[in-house]
């Protein structure tokens, strides 16, 4: 089974609406990289609109991005996104898989990737690509719905972090479904990331519930 990008028109309508609905969340991440004195160089994998990485070249302002995305129309939206928000000299978005992303080896001190992981059909070849890029030390977090979350954590997780923007919440609660268009795969149940990650370079990771999310904290030796 392929990897699902999410192609024309569909990414127009998710930089419209569920990209914009996670802008708050971004800014939350990108405090925490700010927070944790991470700088240098930091990919964002399945980048979409590239709102995360505006978000921390915006916040850390010694940092060079890297946005990757299979759609080549996600990484026109994204470039468009950057300019907008003045931050495109320092953010390089290409388009390449999460598997085999183009960049350098050891080169990373921070990979990030939200949402993406639901869109791949073989997360091993992603988890090892994630490694090989990593500076030795170095971490990838890595974030995505899991398949067992409840509508209750998904309520609670708006709240929590204010993902709703300006739209209200009975609104967001019923727009939860379509978060989802353009992909045909479900978000994976965190067991099934545990035994891929025991299959990839990496052997373990910390798997957190975050409400509706898990994240993946990987570390490379
Ligand atoms: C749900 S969107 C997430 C976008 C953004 N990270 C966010 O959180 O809003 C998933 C993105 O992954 C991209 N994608 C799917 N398969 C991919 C792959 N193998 N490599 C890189 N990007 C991929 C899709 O084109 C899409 O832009």
């Amino acid at each position: 089974m392929p990897d699902v990008i999410i192609p024309w028109p569909f990414t127009r309508l998710y930089d419209r609406y569920p990209n914009r609905i996670f802008a708050k969340w971004f800014v939350k991440i990108a405090e925490e990289v700010k927070d944790k004195g991470i700088s240098g160089n930091i990919a964002d994998l399945g980048t979409g609109p590239g709102r995360l990485p505006i978000e921390i070249a915006k916040q850390v302002k010694k940092a060079r991005l890297f946005g990757i995305d299979l759609s080549k129309d996600m990484i026109k939206l994204a470039r468009k996104n950057a300019e907008m928000a003045g931050v495109a000299d320092r953010i390089e978005f290409s388009v390449a898989t999460a598997s085999y992303t183009g960049l350098k080896a050891n080169s990373m001190d921070l990979v990030l990737s939200t949402n993406t992981l639901h869109h791949l059909a073989d997360p091993v070849k992603a988890f090892n690509e994630i490694y090989r890029i990593l500076k030795p030390g170095a971490e990838a977090w890595v974030f995505d719905g899991r398949r067992d979350a409840t509508r209750a954590e998904f309520l609670e997780t708006v709240r929590k972090l204010d993902l709703a923007d300006d739209i209200p919440v009975s609104i967001i609660s019923r727009l939860w479904p379509l978060i989802h268009v353009g992909s045909k795969t479900e978000a994976y149940y965190s067991g099934k990331i545990g035994i891929a990650i025991k299959q990839s370079s990496f052997k373990k990771a910390e798997i957190t519930p975050e409400g509706t999310f898990m994240r993946l904290r990987l570390k490379k030796a």
